[in-house]
């Protein structure tokens, strides 16, 4: 087995990783957060056969671009997640924001729902979950989409596998979902395919194009945007009015707001609820 060396990086290739993760997918890492380039990557040297962290940033200084970079921006990305985090914008959205669109769309008897950083895909599978339960005449009869992004292609695999430990399933998942919507399958929980059909799980970096994203009902994009600069966040707020119906939502998380980044969304709320729509 190899081991790798954990010695302390210099300055240069400090400042050569974080210009790496920040061009390829604009999180910003502080200097004070070094010590999270050291803990993260470290896995990603040994994986990979390099001895130690001076090794893995000598091999990607020899190539502009390559499966190791990726590998290296995906392990700097945050990924924390759960079912139905932080519980008021669900029941915002099951009591009072769908059954609205579902008035409006009466006619195209169409929703679609975009998942833009879905991580381990906790939250559009409880999308998927409140829609079936709690509008199954609209899932059963209406073209409903759920697409899920995100730009880690390892949570990307972990979504679409829609396997989950007891622990993940204990987070924020009412045990009545989890006997409903899952099976057991040895130490994992695995979601059934009547929800992970609902679900259509893309690549796609926030900071980059967004090909095949359509005209949107309702954006997630929780918790992302805390990573990212104000130019970078005024960009991809500006992409979202893009896509985004006049009358949709954008969902941001609770320490998340457009206030000050883009006045061009209005903030509407539900009791402890937030979200945002183009003014
Ligand atoms: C903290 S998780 C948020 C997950 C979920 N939205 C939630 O609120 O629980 C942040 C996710 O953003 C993704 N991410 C970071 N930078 C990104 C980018 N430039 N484009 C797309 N996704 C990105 C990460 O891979 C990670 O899965």
């Amino acid at each position: 087995m190899t081991t790798t060396d954990t010695t302390t990086l210099t300055a240069s290739d400090l400042t050569y990783l974080r210009e790496l993760v920040r061009q390829r997918s604009a999180i910003v890492i502080d200097e004070s957060k070094s010590y999270l380039l050291e803990s993260r990557l470290a896995p990603v040297a040994r994986r990979n056969g390099l001895g130690s962290l001076t090794e893995l940033v000598a091999r990607l200084r020899t190539q502009r671009s390559g499966p190791l970079h990726d590998l290296v921006v995906d392990a700097m990305t945050t990924n924390e997640t759960s079912f139905f985090r932080d519980l008021h914008p669900w029941t915002a959205l099951e009591k009072v924001w769908i059954p609205e669109l579902v008035q409006k769309r009466a006619a195209q008897r169409t929703l679609t729902f975009w998942n833009a950083a879905c991580s381990s895909g906790q939250e559009p599978y409880s999308l998927a979950m409140m829609l079936r339960d709690r509008f199954p005449h609209i899932v059963d009869s209406w073209n409903i989409r759920i697409i899920a992004t995100d730009l880690s292609a390892e949570m990307l695999g972990r979504s679409a596998a829609g396997r989950y430990t007891q622990l993940e399933v204990n987070r924020g998942l009412p045990a009545p979902l989890l006997v409903k919507h899952f099976r057991r399958d040895g130490q994992y929980w695995q979601i059934r395919e009547q929800l992970r059909g609902m679900v259509e799980f893309r690549s796609l970096n926030l900071v980059s194009t967004w090909p095949f994203v359509p005209q949107v009902d309702v954006i997630f994009l929780r918790n992302v945007l805390i990573y990212f600069d104000l130019p970078t966040k005024q960009q991809i707020l500006g992409k979202v009015r893009e896509v985004l119906r006049p009358d949709g939502l954008l969902m941001l998380g609770t320490a998340e707001t457009t206030l000050n980044v883009d006045d061009r969304f209005e903030r509407i709320t539900v009791d402890r609820a937030t979200a945002y729509r183009p003014r």
